[in-house]
């Protein structure tokens, strides 16, 4: 048998069930995966270490904080694989006390959520430097777009960019001549374990029978990513030459409207809805007013036509078959029924007088 110099080491035997022996390609990758505190929305790192280790990567996740704290997100890291390491690395800008935990250990590729800037970044590209990493994988964030006014189209990686402290970051780290690949995930990411319900918005209104305000036309259009297929995306550029020096917008590609969005939620809530649009300017504003509606009055969407691409990436999940899960899970199990809620604001932003 022929093997490709330099792979010879990539190839083991593998039993199938009759017994017989085939001769599969093996990739296993020893993965750091730096991880923000999150809770809020989206835990990509506890998605991506289950997806890594499922293909037979190793996995060490260096967590943001001192844990497992009781926040669900945090208890989450304890139903990990045991041969998931999590090591709780309290401030992560104590680069050197938190690089020192890893006991000398050298990985393959870094996943990077947590860096928010050049300064934060720098020590742990500079390891990831020395032990020669086919990846550095830095999650950003679409929050650094700034498409052209009034232009709501699909945003693509080419779109002009604020300079943040994420976007520096990036930049830092292809100055550094690191193998890497940028993630930048639009803010609404669903998933279990996880602190934020964007959803909760809507099922509040439809479950006390209450009109459901929409800015604008309610065509707005949005992705509703589940953190299992963000992870899914990000580790798809492991060990992947394709993906370096790439950057790459990580969402579903499947678009849905505010107002479909809407109607989801009742059909999982089995209730009527009745959706009222507004003009998000065309109402008296008492001082400090701010409607706490769940996305933006204007559309913004990505494409990850990219992704799709390049890295073979396809969603596993979406929002319309994950609909009744969400509600279940995110909503009435959480108490979702039983909050006192309060609707003053609603009746400012429709021009309604309260009963
Ligand atoms: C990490 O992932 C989240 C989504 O869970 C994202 O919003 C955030 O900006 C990411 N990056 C960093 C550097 O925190």
């Amino acid at each position: 048998m022929l093997l490709f110099p330099g792979f010879a080491n990539s190839f083991h035997v593998v039993a199938t069930p009759r017994g017989a022996l085939r001769v599969a390609p093996v990739t296993m990758a020893d993965v750091l995966v730096i991880q923000n505190k999150g809770g809020g929305h989206g835990e990509i790192g506890f998605h991506l270490a289950q997806h890594l280790v499922s293909r037979g990567d190793a996995v060490t996740i260096l967590h943001e904080g001192d844990g497992p704290n009781p926040k669900e997100a945090h208890r989450a890291y304890g139903e990990l694989p045991s041969d998931v390491k999590v090591i709780w690395g309290g401030d992560l800008s104590e680069a050197a006390a938190c690089l020192a935990k890893l006991e000398g250990a050298s990985f393959s590729a870094v996943v990077d959520n947590w860096s928010k800037s050049p300064e934060a970044i720098a020590p742990y590209a500079t390891a990831a430097k020395a032990w020669g990493v086919s990846n550095y994988a830095y999650v950003s964030s679409a929050g650094m777009y700034t498409p052209d006014k009034g232009d709501y189209g699909a945003v693509g990686e080419e779109c002009a960019v604020k300079s943040s402290g994420q976007r520096q970051a990036e930049e830092k780290i292809a100055e550094m001549g690191l193998p890497f690949s940028y993630f930048r995930p639009p803010q609404y990411i669903y998933g279990p374990a996880q602190g934020k319900s964007y959803l909760a918005f809507f099922f509040d209104r439809i479950t006390r029978g209450r009109p459901v305000p929409v800015p604008n036309g309610g065509d707005q259009l949005v992705t509703m990513t589940h953190a299992a297929d963000n992870a899914a995306m990000v580790a798809a550029a492991v060990g992947n030459e394709a993906a370096v020096g790439e950057a790459f917008n990580c969402a579903t590609p499947s678009l849905v409207t505010y107002d479909d969005l809407v109607r989801l939620c009742a059909g999982a809530a089995g209730k009527e809805c009745e959706i009222a649009h507004y003009d998000p300017a065309g109402f008296d504003k008492p001082d400090g007013f701010k409607y706490k509606f769940p996305f933006r009055d204007t559309p913004f969407y990505v494409s990850a036509d990219k992704a799709s691409r390049l890295l073979g990436f396809s969603p596993a999940h979406s929002i319309a078959d994950d609909i009744s899960w969400y509600y279940s899970e995110q909503y009435v199990a959480k108490g979702g029924l039983d909050k006192e809620l309060d609707f003053a604001e609603d009746d400012v932003v429709l021009g309604r007088v309260p009963a």
